[in-house]
């Protein structure tokens, strides 16, 4: 695994390993890697020969109240797993400087409008281009073929599938599902805040999202009263809810005649952590049967 923080020297790198006609596959992270990161990376290395793993703990997706000084950074814990795991070929640690060399102020954005603004981008204004920002810098430098993402952030998967759909960027994003704790909760680099009490509860937020999926799964369709009442649920449980929202899969807007799969999404702060999570059910998939009698 060969480490670099300079962009030109990493360029030079990718360039060689295209020489050899390897196709390139990327994971950008923030580090503090757990077993999702890594499946992510193994996700890229199924796909691609050579893969590229970014650790930049991006300051620009941060908000003034939020936790950018106190983000856990593992440099040394992260590269021992994914050396064990035998990738990436490459690490990718830039510094803030080369990123943002005018500071983020003076940073010119890339912004996805609309998406950018609903479920987590409505209590985290500017998050959202923040992270279509760094995004584009990393794709750009890196120049990948292929790029991948955890569903568990499904606004960001979706935010950077339009980004790339909108701006013509040559990269194929991949989604890989969330990886969860035995008891269900959506392993986070920011879990580590909760406390023993607060951990025990945690799976609650999945639990939730896992009931109201069986709830529309057996056809009740009054989505406004299911979210009100995985609300209360979760006030009760000692979470401060931001949002729990069923909306379209595809679109991330209202659920329509259209819709063809349903996301079920929530945010909650418990304690010091907002945790976020989601799970998807497929609305009227067509049986085996009805396949056959439409035959
Ligand atoms: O999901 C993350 O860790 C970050 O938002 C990302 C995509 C690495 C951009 O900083």
């Amino acid at each position: 695994m060969r480490t670099y923080s300079n962009n030109s020297q990493l360029s030079g790198a990718l360039r060689a390993e295209r020489a050899k006609g390897h196709r390139i596959a990327f994971v950008p992270t923030m580090g503090n890697l757990h077993e999702g990161h890594l499946n992510l990376v193994r996700k890229a290395q199924e796909l691609c020969d050579t893969v590229v793993v970014s650790i930049f703990v991006n300051p620009m997706q941060f908000g003034a109240n939020e936790d950018l000084d106190a983000y856990p950074r593992t440099l040394t814990a992260d590269k021992e797993k994914l050396f064990a795991l035998g990738v990436p070929h490459l690490l990718f640690t830039p510094r803030a400087e080369d990123i943002y060399p005018n500071g983020v102020q003076a940073q010119t954005a890339v912004s996805v409008p609309q998406l950018s603004d609903t479920l987590c981008g409505a209590s985290r204004p500017g998050h959202f281009t923040g992270v279509a920002t760094v995004v584009t810098k990393l794709f750009n430098i890196v120049q990948p073929d292929v790029a991948v993402f955890g569903e568990k952030d499904l606004q960001q998967l979706s935010i950077i599938r339009k980004m790339v759909h909108d701006l013509c960027l040559p990269i194929d994003i991949v989604g890989v599902p969330t990886a969860r704790a035995s008891d269900g909760l959506a392993l986070s680099s920011r879990n580590i805040y909760l406390d023993d009490a607060q951990r025990r509860h945690a799976p609650l937020l999945n639990q939730t999202l896992l009931e109201v999926r069986d709830a529309i799964a057996c056809g009740f369709d009054n989505y406004r009263e299911l979210e009100t009442r995985a609300l209360t649920r979760l006030s009760e449980a000692g979470f401060e809810p931001d949002y729990f929202q069923i909306r379209d899969a595809r679109t991330l807007g209202e659920v329509t005649e259209a819709t063809e799969e349903v996301a079920i999404l929530a945010a909650a702060k418990l304690g010091k952590p907002r945790l976020i999570d989601n799970v998807r059910l497929a609305l009227n998939p067509v049986s085996d049967w009805g396949m056959l009698a439409a035959l």
